[in-house]
């Protein structure tokens, strides 16, 4: 079995995940949280400038357009936690609105420590911010910044693009409801969506033609190579994004396009695809306006507000916690 050559800074928990993931039947699956490594954060933000992926855009012209009619809503005094906070760029507006009515805190709560400092170097020179990185799984990073906020201060959590979208109805509602448990009553979760769209359009955010979506998922085999001590062959494998309209989602795969074994020394594990078959890295599920509310209503929360562009189709959501 090949080794580790570059032993790079192993993320905790890496090797015990892919293993459950790739050991499953009948599909294997990878936790799409693992994109984000350093090469995948970058091509991330390239996917985001991408003319077929209108999601980031959309909802930075949304943002721009209602920074001050959101703030507007909150109280003067937040502390402002966000749930993967990317480079920041989005965040900007909402900070720079809080902050000229009163020093703001602001608390990104991320995995990937590449995009913790890009987000710092973003959003570093807005007057009066305090900014606290927390390189953490958005639930444990979401408890510690909830426990010490100031008495008497409201939290304002954002969860923007579409990550919403990677989980299911039904664990949307239950990911809503671990966010509430972790929130007083009148605290507020700024909620971002992707809203559906024709079919088309939907196949192409998610499959561009010059392919920078397809690196994007190939490189998560390529960091298990990397960080794991794996010998996947990446040439065998190709990107699939597939839309299944049972539930309104966009299916990401890698497919073997011949058979592959496979070898993850840090997993200690061997693994045999056959041709054709698929690894499910991410899904993301696209929405209708009017059902966030009774989502949220699910989960504890008022939707208080609703913003919308309509010229890609995102909704912004503000909801507060009863
Ligand atoms: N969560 C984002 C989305 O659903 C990220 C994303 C964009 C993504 N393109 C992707 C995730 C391709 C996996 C594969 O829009």
């Amino acid at each position: 079995m090949t080794q580790p050559a570059l032993l790079q800074e192993v993320t905790p928990g890496f090797a015990v995940d892919i293993r459950a993931g790739l050991t499953k039947a009948p599909q294997k699956e990878l936790p799409s949280k693992y994109l984000y490594d350093e090469v995948g954060s970058a091509l991330f933000e390239v996917i985001t400038a991408l003319p077929e992926y209108g999601v980031t855009r959309s909802e930075e012209r949304l943002l721009a357009r209602h920074a001050t009619d959101i703030v507007a809503q909150l109280s003067p005094d937040v502390t402002v936690a966000e749930l993967g906070s990317g480079s920041g760029r989005k965040t900007r507006r909402i900070l720079e609105a809080l902050c000229k009515k009163h020093p703001t805190s602001y608390c990104p709560i991320e995995i990937s420590r590449t995009a913790l400092q890009l987000c710092r170097r973003e959003l570093g020179d807005i007057e009066r911010i305090s900014i606290v990185g927390y390189e953490k799984d958005y639930l444990a990073g979401l408890a510690e910044v909830s426990e010490k906020r100031p008495d008497g201060e409201q939290l304002l959590v954002l969860f923007l693009g579409s990550t919403i979208g990677n989980f299911g109805r039904l664990a949307a509602t239950r990911f809503l409801r671990d966010i509430r448990m972790m929130l007083k009553p009148g605290d507020a979760l700024l909620l971002g969506t992707d809203l559906d769209k024709p079919v088309p359009t939907l196949v192409a955010a998610y499959d561009d033609p010059i392919g920078v979506t397809a690196a994007f998922n190939l490189n998560l085999l390529a960091r298990i190579n990397r960080e794991l001590g794996g010998d996947f062959p990446l040439d065998a494998f190709e990107h699939v994004a597939r839309f299944n309209p049972e539930v309104r989602s966009i299916e990401m795969h890698l497919r073997a396009k011949r058979r592959v074994t496979a070898h993850v020394a840090a997993a200690r594990l061997t693994v045999t695809l056959e041709e054709g078959e698929t690894i499910w890295t991410e899904s993301s599920h696209k929405y209708r306006a009017e059902e966030v509310g009774p989502i949220a209503g699910d989960a504890g929360f008022a939707c208080a507000h609703q913003w919308i562009e309509r010229d890609w189709g995102f909704a912004e959501s503000l909801l507060v916690a009863r």
